[in-house]
């Protein structure tokens, strides 16, 4: 059983699309201040073995232990991958999540991660027989000491709602791609908040370039001295988001880190919240 409990984070950092520059980007991120780590076992996309890299550099460096970290990664269906496949395509959805956790344990060089994210439910339309399948094993790693935590990612308000009518063991974590034109995925983040499940935001920035853009705050941005960004991520955070941020710069990362102490007036939030991208 894990003995490290870290608190949960207010801040992820992303490794998706690092390549090769993953371990070097893991390894300044936790030099910069950044102590909980998202990735996955999904090649496609991630270098997880290369995040394993960076964190053995940081240990090495005595800068951190296991023990300080926050470290995320997601079980990925065959669909959402290429042929770098982290477990045997011909096996059940069960040794598949089985196999994939226990290759993210390896690359990440951990007995365990913090939380172990469902990538996207197989279908988008509901929650199916192989999502429940796929979830009671994920359960099975969490009761193993594997994960201490479980997630679900690219899920829609209907497909929780669904999970919590067949009465589904629910997530910790939710974790959404966030459009300012979707109301900052209002529906799902209100189902959150009732459940006290954890809403992760991701593509705060990419997926609301017109936020970043709108008078509003570019106006607050001068007020409060603060770039768009920070802006934005402050406002997730006081709207009750966990932010991701995906950052490849040293000094983003500052800044980033340092919108943990901007705190936006009520109706700067509310009118954030209005922008309807
Ligand atoms: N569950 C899923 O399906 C899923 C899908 C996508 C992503 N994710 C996770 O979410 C993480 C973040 O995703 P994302 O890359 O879409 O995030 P993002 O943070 O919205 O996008 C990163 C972009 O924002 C810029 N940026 C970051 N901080 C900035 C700042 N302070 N000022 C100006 N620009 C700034 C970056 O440019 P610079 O590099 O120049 O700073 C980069 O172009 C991923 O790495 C991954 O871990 C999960």
């Amino acid at each position: 059983m894990p003995n490290a409990q870290p608190a949960i984070p207010d801040f992820l950092y992303g490794t998706a699309w690092k390549e090769d520059r993953t371990a070097a980007l893991t390894e300044l991120a936790i030099r910069s201040g950044f102590r909980a780590i998202d990735t996955a076992n999904q090649r496609k996309h991630y270098f997880e073995a290369a995040v394993g890299e960076g964190l053995a550099s940081v240990y090495r460096a005595r800068l951190v232990t296991r023990a300080d970290l926050f470290l995320q990664t997601k079980f990925t269906y065959q669909d959402g991958q290429d042929r770098r496949l982290p477990y045997d395509p011909a096996a059940t959805l069960s040794v598949q999540v089985a196999q994939s956790m226990a290759s993210s344990l390896e690359h990440l060089c951990t007995d365990h991660v913090d939380s172990f994210v469902l990538h996207g439910p197989a279908s988008n339309s509901h929650w199916t027989t192989e999502d429940f399948e796929t979830w009671q094993a994920m359960i099975k790693e969490r009761d193993a000491g594997r994960t201490r935590l479980l997630g679900v990612s690219n899920i829609s308000l209907a497909q929780l709602q669904q999970m919590a009518r067949a009465h589904v063991e629910p997530p910790e974590f939710v974790q959404n791609r966030c459009y300012a034109s979707r109301g900052w995925d209002r529906e799902v983040r209100a189902f959150c908040r009732e459940r006290n499940i954890i809403y992760q935001g991701f593509s705060l920035l990419t997926a609301n370039q017109q936020v970043l853009r709108h008078p509003t705050i570019a106006t607050l941005a001068v007020e409060i001295n603060a770039t768009p960004a920070q802006i934005i991520f402050a406002f997730a955070r006081q709207i009750g988001m966990l932010p991701l941020t995906g950052t490849s710069s040293a000094e983003h990362m500052k800044q980033d880190l340092a919108s943990l102490s901007l705190e936006l007036p009520p109706d700067a939030v509310n009118a954030i919240e209005a922008i309807a991208g």
